[in-house]
């Protein structure tokens, strides 16, 4: 009898995941339930590990946007070299938190796919009170970005909405509660709007099937 409600709860979980990956497919975005990817213990722990992490304000974003945004860097992704992690214990054991096989297993039948995803991009983004992150495009980053995860990690906060324009007649709002996953594709337009009260802190990590060096060329001032 055990047995047969185990096996009920995880084809349940199986087609839950199915539903995630088609609205993916066909929306390019998709909210995921908390406790699907993270548990609370997962979460509390990230956060207590970025207070360890040295922070940057963040004023113009890789394409020239606006921005206002503080950043601690987990795994950096630089133009001609292959991803690395951020100096110090704590980038490292979030990382080997977000590479756990049991989360790895369940984005991948999320992102779907044959091969295996890398997480090319780890950051926090800490955002008190009127901080926003103006509109811009994460492939712009680095072209072989795919898809973007955010974990919210609060819940004190006004604002600081999530929209996304899939074309110039489109847009959609996430206000992401605390605990769920956004996975989004990295070739749809977004902006976080200001946060009217509160902090707002996300985990933010791009997934890629290629593991070598950003193929993102910049272009030169002089030419
Ligand atoms: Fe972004």
């Amino acid at each position: 009898m055990a047995r047969a409600v185990n096996d009920k709860s995880r084809l349940l979980a199986e087609e839950a995941l199915t539903k995630y990956r088609i609205e993916l497919l066909v929306k390019g975005t998709v909210l995921i339930a908390p406790q699907t990817l993270f548990t609370d213990d997962d979460l509390a722990r990230v956060d207590q590990l970025q207070t360890e992490i040295p922070e940057e304000e963040v004023r113009e974003g890789d394409a020239g946007d606006s921005h206002s945004v503080f950043v601690k860097r987990v795994r950096v992704d630089l133009p001609g070299r292959p991803p690395s992690n951020a100096h110090g214990t704590a980038p490292a054991q979030i990382i080997e938190l977000l590479e756990r096989k049991h989360r790895r297993l369940t984005l991948k039948k999320i992102l779907g796919g044959w091969s295996d995803y890398v997480i090319r991009r780890c950051q926090i983004h800490r955002m008190p009170t009127g901080s926003f992150v103006g509109i811009h495009l994460d492939a712009e980053s680095d072209p072989d970005f795919e898809y973007a995860v955010i974990v919210q990690l609060t819940r004190e906060f006004e604002g600081g909405e999530f929209v996304i324009y899939p074309s110039a007649y489109e847009q959609y709002v996430f206000r992401p509660p605390f605990g769920s996953v956004l996975v989004t594709t990295c070739r749809n337009r977004h902006e976080v709007k200001p946060v009217h009260a509160g902090e707002r802190r996300s985990l933010v990590y791009f997934c890629s099937k290629r593991s070598g060096a950003n193929r993102r060329i910049i272009e030169s001032s002089t030419s």
